[in-house]
């Protein structure tokens, strides 16, 4: 469980997106010791998400882009977290008008219902796919901007929407650029991440395919360290305006990651290798110093404890 500072007791807060992976940990992380509203209209999301949280909270089945909900909604809340979205790049290639709509106009609607509001901040969940093609590893948040999916421009332009709002209208936004974060609640469907699909397939002593020669590497950060810096954005008084990559700065090559996910599943499994899809990145590195500096944000969960975690998890569903 996370240390909650002061700051975030006895507070009105808003989880939108919150009954999903990353949503319903920093609920659980919150609800005892504040008001919290989740916002979601179950698209990925799922009631079971909250299951630990489900007595102490207010949920409501709605969507992102009912603007007048959302007014009347943030009308009464003092911290905002934004994790409501349309996510991943192979969804967003299937219906892009979707994906710009929640993630672009939902963000809007946010943002508007903030204005004279008495939000005390706002935590977007960004994402390190705006950051697209690697010009140079690790990569800071001065990379640029190269999005190279419907979703990642979507992301971006969400971001870039927090930050015009910060500017002129004064609202206290915090982005967080998340790298590849696993654990437990995690989706196991056909749009998975990598990290996702693996665990799903030992689970199921099914073989596993790796892309390439599995030499390309991947930042991959826990989801307890992602609840940590939503938790310090919301509270640093130097967070403001600013934007962080979160992950924990560690190269893992996807062979590593399956060898770990070995020893923790204690099965050996089945590895074949295909060729490289189109537009795979290769190389996936953030650099982390804005985040320690300025929140004194430092992941504290190595790669094996946290996939041994999630591994417990998951195999625990079955039980
Ligand atoms: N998981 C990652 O590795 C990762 C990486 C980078 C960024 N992110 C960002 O973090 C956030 C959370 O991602 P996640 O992995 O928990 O995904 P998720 O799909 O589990 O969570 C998204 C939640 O938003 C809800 N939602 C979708 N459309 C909505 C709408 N129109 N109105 C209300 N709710 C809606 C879904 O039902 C779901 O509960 C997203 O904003 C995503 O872009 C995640």
């Amino acid at each position: 469980m996370n240390d909650i500072p002061n700051e975030l007791k006895d507070k009105n807060i808003l989880v939108t997106g919150g009954a999903g992976f990353v949503g319903s940990h920093i609920v659980d992380s919150l609800s005892s010791q504040n008001n919290v509203i989740v916002m979601d209209n179950l698209f990925t999301g799922l009631l079971s998400n909250l299951e630990k949280s489900k007595d102490r909270i207010k949920f409501v089945k709605a969507d992102i882009l009912d603007k007048a909900l959302v007014k009347d909604i943030v009308e009464d809340v003092d911290y905002i977290f934004h994790l409501a979205a349309h996510v991943g790049y192979i969804r967003s290639i299937k219906d892009p008008y979707y994906d710009m709509e929640v993630n672009i106009k939902g963000t809007l609607n946010l943002l508007e219902a903030c204005r004279g509001s008495r939000v005390k901040r706002l935590i977007f969940s960004s994402s390190a796919a705006i950051y697209g093609d690697v010009k140079h590893l690790p990569i800071d948040e001065d990379h640029p901007l190269y999005p190279k999916s419907p979703y990642a421009v979507s992301k971006m332009a969400a971001e870039k929407y927090c930050f015009a709002f910060h500017k002129v209208h004064g609202i206290p936004v915090v982005a967080l650029r998340y790298f590849n974060i696993y654990g437990p609640r995690q989706d196991t469907s056909e749009y998975a991440n990598a990290i996702f699909i693996f665990l799903d397939k030992f689970r199921g002593k099914k073989p596993i395919t790796i892309y390439g020669d599995g030499e390309q590497t991947r930042d991959l950060i826990y989801i307890r360290d992602v609840v940590e810096a939503n938790i310090l954005a919301a509270t640093h008084p130097a967070a403001v305006g600013g934007v962080f990559n979160i992950a924990t700065g560690l190269a893992t090559t996807i062979n590593q990651l399956v060898d770990l996910i070995r020893q923790v599943s204690g099965y050996e499994g089945t590895a074949n290798y295909v060729p490289f899809r189109a537009g795979e990145i290769i190389h996936s590195q953030a650099n982390v110093e804005k985040a320690g500096k300025v929140l004194g944000f430092r992941p504290k969960t190595s790669l094996k404890d946290g996939l041994a975690l999630t591994w417990k998890e998951l195999t625990k569903r079955e039980k």
